[in-house]
């Protein structure tokens, strides 16, 4: 069932920002957490192997009321080195998908408009905005102040692609807002390798050597301090055995997936997201659960084959205990959820009942 989003795609990202989050995770009421099952993450011990990927938990009001719902693994949403706007409203629409976007779906036009049911997939066009480093350092160190044992806030951040940047600068750009999420206090960083690579329009994921480089630099910033890099879907094997194999090594958790991209139009035909360079964006949610669950497996296997230890962070469609259990049964050490946890603020709770 659907209850109402934390996150209310009819209000802009700037008034979400202001007055979120929504719906139950504004009566601030806590769950108490009943479990206390220590599970490892990375290191630390968590109440549980579940929490909320990056995106959805603006800032620090959200993160904490994600948390006072017992989500134990929180992502503050991906933080930039400078305040980068987001794109215009809306961001948020509900995607009409029959079943799963396979490969040849996503090549198709995909309609989209605001009547959010199940099985529900959405598209989220942000351009990945974030608010000044002066005010998101501030926020993230007010939650590590109270966060209770058994829970943990991930940093996600990614660097920026400028005009007139080098490669060196734009390497350089993950490297400082990694060393600033290191200084102070966070446990666990998770760089976004699904943005944009300097110098073409491919993700940077999709480059295993640029991949590399920038996980080294940022390696060097923060040493002991746990990376996982966040990947989008693979359909070629082989690129994913060699990008595995030459990072495999240098990260410590790779989370797959973030959305897959998709051209959206309205009921009649046109692009439904306005403004330049949004007639595709990422579908998330319900549609793209089989391709979480493959990347999950084929991660898997890759560990095994090459004998490497990273955790691996299921992401794609998890809306019930049921598709969480999916996902750690296909080989996720930890499953996180955006869109589900968004329309289903009691996921953390009901996933704990069924771990008990
Ligand atoms: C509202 C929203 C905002 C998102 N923003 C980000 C982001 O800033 N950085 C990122 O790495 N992924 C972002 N994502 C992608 C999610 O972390 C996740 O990988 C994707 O939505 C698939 O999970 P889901 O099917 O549970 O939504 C966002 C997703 C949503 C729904």
């Amino acid at each position: 069932m659907l209850l109402e989003s934390f996150y209310d795609p009819n209000k802009s990202y700037e008034e979400n920002f202001q007055k979120g989050p929504f719906g139950i995770f504004a009566n601030k009421e806590k769950l108490e957490d009943k479990n206390n099952l220590k599970f490892n993450f990375l290191g630390f011990k968590v109440n549980s192997p579940f929490g909320i990927a990056a995106g959805p938990l603006l800032n620090g009001k959200f993160v904490q009321a994600a948390l006072d719902k017992g989500f134990d693994i929180v992502t503050y949403k991906t933080v930039r080195n400078a305040k980068y706007p987001s794109h215009p409203f809306p961001n948020v629409l509900f995607v009409k998908i029959d079943g799963d976007l396979t490969a040849d779906i996503a090549k198709s036009k995909l309609v989209a408009d605001k009547n959010y049911k199940e099985p529900l997939s959405i598209t989220n066009s942000f351009g990945v905005p974030s608010s000044d480093p002066e005010f998101w350092q501030k926020d993230i160190k007010q939650i590590l102040n109270n966060i209770k044992s058994g829970q943990i806030l991930v940093g996600a951040f990614q660097g920026t692609k400028k005009s007139g940047q080098g490669v060196e600068e734009y390497i350089n750009d993950f490297g400082i807002v990694a060393k600033t999420l290191k200084e102070i206090g966070v446990k666990v960083l998770e760089v976004n390798f699904s943005c944009p690579n300097e110098g073409t329009n491919n993700l940077l994921c999709y480059d295993t050597e640029r991949s590399v480089q920038v996980a080294k630099a940022i390696k060097k910033e923060i040493g002991n301090t746990p990376l996982i890099i966040k990947i989008s879907y693979f359909k070629d094997e082989n690129a994913l055995q060699n990008f595995v194999k030459e990072i495999g090594v240098i990260v410590d958790g790779i989370s797959a997936i973030n959305t897959i991209s998709a051209e959206i139009v309205d009921e009649n035909g046109r692009q439904a997201l306005p403004g330049e360079g949004r007639q595709r964006s990422g579908v998330c949610g319900s549609a793209i659960k089989w391709a979480g669950l493959d990347m999950v497996k084929r991660l898997k296997n890759l560990r095994e084959k090459f004998g490497y230890k990273f955790t691996i962070i299921g992401v794609g469609g998890v809306f019930t205990a049921e598709d969480f259990f999916e996902y750690k049964n296909a080989g996720a050490d930890i499953v996180m959820s955006a869109t589900g946890a968004m329309w289903n603020p009691y996921l953390a709770k009901e996933i704990k009942e069924k771990l008990r």
